[in-house]
């Protein structure tokens, strides 16, 4: 299958912090009217994983979308275990099969658009059997496309180099190392790229003083030092430098930095509240270029200059 360029909408809505796991509490009610919202602005990426709030998120994706009667796509990725205690990775060919057949009820479609595996290591994509079975379930018209959600560049070359069609990378303005350390395979391959966590985990939003501390349940809270996140604070002057003309916020410019590597399908948006949803959409722009070119190609400058080795 081709890139999904023309099927999805370069904006995406990611599930993983409506699921209440990732940055704490998000009510059911809440997480619906976020994709309700996004698919009323016309969203038609909706991207998730098996684990994300034990599959409340793939449920609530296919029940939202079947009411909606649109037909968005759903990206989800499968390879993750939740024991009572924690997460472990499941990556072998029965785990798998069981996996798909179990998101594809929870969804509620026949076919899924686009499956990854989830985080796996580079030598269990060198061994063949997980991308194996994501192969066979392709060819048999159960997998629209298949890829890998890859957790560094080497996993993301081993994913591309086995033919993976799709790619999910975190990829922002202060983390371009994996996408570039991959650029040339995946445009020589037109492999699909899904970036995530564009906005650093909020922290590009450029709302936080130096002092910001994360409750209980906010993965941030173990992310970042004190000392590292007062540094990364420091930093967003970079970001602040990019506001000027459309581009209304930082938040926007960080947005727009992933939206102007032309590499990129959809970035992958996680707002939790439909407030947030709306001002991601809203600030985008609605195509190239997203930044002035100017500002783009001193950028990298600045960050090395600034001690970010991105
Ligand atoms: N391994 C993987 O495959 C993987 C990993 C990460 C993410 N993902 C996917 O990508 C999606 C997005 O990832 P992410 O959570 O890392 O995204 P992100 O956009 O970098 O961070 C999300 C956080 O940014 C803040 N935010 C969102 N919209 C905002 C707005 N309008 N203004 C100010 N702050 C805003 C919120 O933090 P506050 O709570 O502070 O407001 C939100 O929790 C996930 O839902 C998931 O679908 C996949």
């Amino acid at each position: 299958m081709q890139a999904l360029r023309e099927d999805v909408t370069e904006l995406a809505l990611g599930t993983w912090g409506l699921s209440g796991e990732a940055y704490g509490p998000v009510s059911p009610a809440e997480a619906e009217a976020v994709i309700d919202r996004a698919l009323e602005l016309g969203v038609t990426l909706f991207d998730t994983a098996d684990c994300y709030g034990r599959g409340s998120m793939e449920r609530m994706l296919g029940d939202r979308i079947r009411k909606h009667g649109s037909p968005a796509w759903i990206a989800t990725r499968i390879g993750t275990e939740r024991g009572e205690e924690r997460a472990k990775k499941a990556f072998e060919p029965a785990q798998l099969r069981d996996a798909f057949e179990r998101s594809r009820d929870r969804i509620g479609r026949d076919r899924i658009d686009i499956c990854l595996l989830h985080n796996p290591n580079v030598m269990t994509i060198e061994r063949g059997e997980a991308i194996g079975v994501l192969k066979e379930l392709t060819d048999k018209g159960a997998i629209g496309a298949w890829g890998v959600s890859a957790g560094d560049q080497h996993v993301a070359l081993a994913a591309v180099e086995s033919g993976a069609r799709v790619l999910s990378l975190a990829y922002n303005i202060f983390h371009t190392r994996d996408l570039h350390a991959v650029a040339g395979e995946i445009a020589m391959r037109g492999v699909s790229v899904l970036a995530h966590s564009v906005l650093s985990y909020g922290l590009l939003a450029a709302h936080w003083g130096p002092e910001r501390t994360f409750d209980e349940g906010d993965h941030r809270r173990e992310r970042w030092s004190p000392d590292a996140l007062r540094r990364r604070v420091a930093q967003l002057k970079l970001v602040r430098d990019l506001v000027g003309g459309d581009v209304l916020t930082p938040r926007a410019a960080a947005l727009r930095f992933v939206l102007s590597n032309s590499l990129v399908t959809s970035a992958v948006l996680g707002p939790r509240s439909t407030a947030q949803l709306e001002q991601l959409l809203r600030e985008a722009g609605s195509g190239p270029p997203y930044l002035p070119e100017s500002a783009l190609s001193i950028l990298p400058s600045r960050l090395l200059a600034a001690g970010i080795s991105s």
